[in-house]
């Protein structure tokens, strides 16, 4: 094979300086993170703009967000929404709802986001019960066990023409060795196979390399 993680992280980084120039918010949230021991969980630059594309290409102006982290990826949703649009986000642990808060009141991105602590699944199935208005756009990022749920109860907070992107599927390409059953590979593998097996979406998967290793990420379409 001709490249390495050392090329894709060469090349990461190429992209990330010509294209997706993060601005001073997205960085100095990065750059807090680098200070702590936490994992480097966050999407990487080039996946954020990624998704913040998607979002202005759908015209998205309410988008669920399943696990926040510091907000990285929140915030390059939020940047993508108009003015009076909304990013909901769900985040289990209370340290991660502070550090993105703090993140995006610095970003002054918070007129547009609402951080919901709590248990993601608990936090979906309120939004259902209390009739929560659907989603344009769902990205499931968090507990991966919790996939096959988050993909139950999203697509009751959908419509017709909401896109669902669901990241890290792919883990190490983990996904199709069978052998593999582990929580976090079932979790992926269930969601994946759920999504194919459903009449009422549209899915396909891309493989990622870059700084965050090789991994990818399903996107589906809601008929
Ligand atoms: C992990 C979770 C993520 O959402 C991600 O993008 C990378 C890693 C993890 O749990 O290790
Ligand atoms: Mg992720």
């Amino acid at each position: 094979m001709k490249t390495s993680p050392e090329t894709w992280t060469n090349n990461d980084n190429y992209l990330n300086a010509h294209l997706v120039k993060e601005n001073r918010a997205l960085k100095q949230a990065t750059n807090a993170i680098r200070n702590t021991n936490l994992p480097q969980m966050e999407v990487s630059p080039a996946q954020g703009k990624f998704l913040y594309l998607l979002a202005k290409i759908a015209g998205a102006k309410r988008i669920l967000e399943i696990g926040t982290f510091y907000g990285y990826s929140t915030m390059w949703l939020a940047k993508a929404v108009p003015d009076d649009g909304l990013v909901m986000s769900l985040e289990f642990c209370e340290l991660f709802v502070n550090m993105a808060q703090k993140n995006i009141d610095d970003a002054q991105l918070s007129n547009k986001v609402t951080l919901l602590f709590g248990d993601a699944a608990a936090s979906l199935k309120k939004l259902i019960t209390d009739k929560a208005e659907p989603f344009d756009m769902i990205f499931i990022d968090a507990h991966k066990p919790s996939y096959p749920e988050y993909l139950e109860l999203s697509l009751q907070l959908s419509r017709p023409g909401t896109v669902i992107c669901g990241d890290n599927v792919i883990r190490d390409g983990e996904l199709s060795n069978m052998n593999n059953v582990t929580p976090n590979v079932l979790g992926t593998r269930e969601f994946t196979e759920a999504l194919g097996a459903l009449d009422s979406i549209e899915s396909t998967a891309l493989q990622t390399v870059g700084i965050k290793g090789y991994d990818g990420f399903t996107i589906s379409l809601v008929n």
